[in-house]
């Protein structure tokens, strides 16, 4: 049995997604088995697009299966011009017109529900979107829940706020979805935003990344300069730029890298309201509540530099 993590990526591509899939396919410690796409930053027919166009620019062939296209009981309202990803979703590269890659003819659930039932580890979900699929899987496929080693989730927030009271957009743009997801009883880390604004990149990474001389190196660079531009414009400027998704994928390809997380009682308000979506996160132990997930707080900024650039020289 090989030694290498199973994993299955849900994402939503996506210029950090972008960087948790560089991570993730370049890590000699991750099995990637599937790749999962959900609607999130961009609808889903961009998300898959984009997805494919990462993977045929870096030289890997995966299993990518279209999901969810709304989320479970919300709409799915965004425009193209809403966040911070630009029209396409990866503005700031031009991937070739043609891409011999095509989407499975699974839907994302199938394939999550095939993987985990015949992994003879249990398997590891990270999810770096809107949590619809994996809330969907999680329902539609209970009896799997224990072959599921952990979700890896990059979704809310416990004190960091970046417009509205206690909201991220994964863990809000599907608060039902998120809510099955804490309550299901599977071990999970949560990298919020307390921990992804406090890793940020500025233009010495991206120039590490284009100095690997890789294809990857080049495509990330363009993407991440151009990223930090709508970030910051978009949201706030806080002296660099932030990659949210990767942090997932670094915490499970090696845990040690968190060095301040705690456990703590989480969950998502889904009553309609103005808090309609926030994260509660139980951090001074009142409530009673079972601690129901890992809130990741702090991580080792330079050794998840160092890792991004590995996995970038090991791509083509
Ligand atoms: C999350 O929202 C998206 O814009 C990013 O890709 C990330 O997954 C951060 O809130
Ligand atoms: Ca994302």
């Amino acid at each position: 049995m090989s030694d290498r993590i199973p994993v299955i990526l849900d994402c939503d591509p996506g210029h950090d997604d972008m960087v948790a899939l560089v991570l993730a396919l370049g890590s000699d410690r991750l099995d990637v088995k599937a790749i999962t796409n959900v609607a999130g930053n961009k609808a889903m027919e961009k998300v898959n697009r984009n997805t494919l166009n990462i993977l045929n620019w870096c030289g890997v062939e995966k299993e990518v299966a279209a999901g969810a296209v709304r989320p479970l009981v919300r709409p799915y309202n965004r425009t193209d011009t809403d966040g911070c990803h630009g029209l396409t979703g990866l503005d700031g590269f031009d991937f070739p017109a043609d891409n011999p890659l095509k989407l499975s003819k699974r839907r994302a659930i199938e394939v999550m529900a095939d993987v985990v039932r015949h992994s003879p580890k249990p398997v590891t979900l990270i999810t770096t979107g809107p949590t619809t699929n994996v809330g969907l899987f999680l329902r539609a496929f209970p009896d799997l829940i224990p072959n599921i080693a952990r979700i890896s989730m990059m979704a809310g927030t416990c004190h960091f706020i970046l417009t509205e009271p206690f909201m991220e957009f994964n863990a809000y743009l599907d608060a039902e979805a998120t809510r099955i997801i804490f309550e299901s009883g599977v071990p999970i880390t949560m990298f919020g935003y307390d921990v992804t604004y406090s890793v940020l990149f500025r233009q010495d990474f991206t120039q590490r990344l284009l100095a690997t001389g890789t294809r990857t190196g080049l495509m990330m660079q363009k993407l991440l300069d151009e990223f930090t531009v709508l970030h910051n414009k978009r949201w706030i400027d806080l002296g660099g730029c932030p990659v949210h998704d990767a942090c997932a994928v670094a915490g499970v390809i090696d845990p040690t890298i968190v060095t301040r997380s705690e456990k703590m009682y989480v969950r998502i308000q889904t009553e309609p309201g103005p808090l309609s979506g926030a994260t509660i996160c139980d951090y001074q132990h009142r409530s009673g509540m079972e601690p129901n997930a890992e809130v990741v707080f702090a991580m080792d900024n330079q050794r998840f530099f160092d890792m991004v650039v590995e996995s970038a020289a090991k791509l083509k």
